[in-house]
């Protein structure tokens, strides 16, 4: 029997990666009965305008989920521990863009269209995998499947706007007062972000990885199913770039795989564009992939480090593909295969 579609609550509809969130469930025409507009206190009573009409932001608490069958969660990790066993106990299926979850047992880590039988086995929490993991994934599964991940080394170069509206106007502050020669204190990074790379991105961990590191590593793992057998190792850099992850990627397989089989693959891959045509200089940028949908993929070449191995450039809209657009997505995948 076909359910009845369901009441939906977008939390953090205020911040960032809510209101990119609420773009896209216009953009997605995604079906809903009805929908409520989640924040802090602080924002509660302000007014949010969705679909040509205003809507008031209602304090998110344990009662704000009665009646909500779908969470669509961006309020951070220390709002989800708070509330999203509430709204699981409303009955809500709670989709989480934080980290708070992502590794439990029980939590499936789904991107849509990479692992979408995962969500079958939600106990009511779905979490949404960490932004440079996201783009990742989208390229990796049909590689996987055809030649199978053997070890795998990611760097990445991570915008500003991963890490808040704060960074953002930082690297605007700051870059307006290095050209113009006055200090600045910085605040969001650990340096100054103008004019700079800075090789932290979270804290470091006991193996002197960060944890920024470490999620792509795990998130990756458990994403693709792969085994503890497959070494992955990821270094994680900020640039001074406003919107779009790039990473640079170094596969090894255990089949054999060319450059242009990988491509093929590539360009029949769904949420995948190829962009590799070097003698025209052409390959993605941040620039050009930001506030768009799709992973571009370019500099696809056979590695020299290894037998198997293939060496690609990705990059993303880290706010879409990497938190709001993926968020729908599996919110629209909860929907179609009634998992509500
Ligand atoms: P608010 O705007 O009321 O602070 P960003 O990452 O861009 O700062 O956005 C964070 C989002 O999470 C905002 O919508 C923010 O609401 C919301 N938020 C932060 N703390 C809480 C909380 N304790 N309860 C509910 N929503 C929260």
């Amino acid at each position: 029997m076909t359910k009845e579609l369901p009441n939906i609550a977008v939390l953090g509809a205020t911040g960032v990666v809510g209101r990119e969130i609420l773009n896209i469930l216009i953009e997605n025409d995604v079906p809903y009965k009805n929908i409520k507009f989640l924040a802090s206190a602080r924002s509660a009573g302000s007014t949010i305008e969705f679909k040509g009409e205003k809507h008031t932001v209602i304090e998110a608490t344990p009662e704000s989920f009665k009646d909500v069958n779908i969470v669509l969660a961006s309020a951070g990790g220390s709002t989800s521990l708070k509330l999203a066993q509430e709204a699981v106990k409303c009955g809500a299926v709670y989709i989480d863009n934080s980290s708070a979850f992502r590794m439990e047992k029980d939590v499936p880590l789904v991107i849509a269209g990479v692992n979408d039988e995962d969500l079958k086995n939600h106990k009511g929490i779905v979490a949404n995998p960490n932004c440079s993991t996201s783009q990742l994934m989208l390229v990796l599964k049909p590689l996987d499947e055809y030649a199978k991940i053997k070890r795998l080394i990611v760097s990445t170069y991570q915008a500003v706007s991963g890490a808040g509206l704060k960074a953002i106007n930082e690297l605007t502050e700051n870059t307006k007062a290095h050209l113009v020669g006055m200090p600045y204190e910085n605040d969001a990074f650990k340096y100054e972000i103008a004019f700079n790379v800075i090789p932290q991105i979270d804290m470091f961990c006991e193996n002197g990885y960060t944890k920024e590191e470490m999620k792509v590593t795990n998130e990756t793992r458990k994403i693709l199913h792969l085994s503890e057998n497959v070494p992955i190792s990821c270094t994680a850099v900020r640039v001074p770039v406003y919107k779009g992850h790039s990473e640079a990627v170094t596969i090894e397989f255990e089949k054999d795989i060319t450059p242009d089989k990988a491509r093929e693959i590539l360009e029949n891959a769904w949420g995948v564009e190829v962009m590799d045509d070097v003698d025209n200089f052409v390959y993605p940028t941040p620039r050009h992939a930001a506030d768009k949908n799709p992973v571009y993929v370019g500099r696809i070449r056979k590695s020299i480090a290894f037998d198997n191995g293939i060496d690609l450039f990705c990059v993303a809209d880290n706010i879409r593909i990497g938190a709001a657009l993926n968020t729908v997505r599996l919110a629209q995948k909860v929907i179609e295969m009634q998992l509500y």
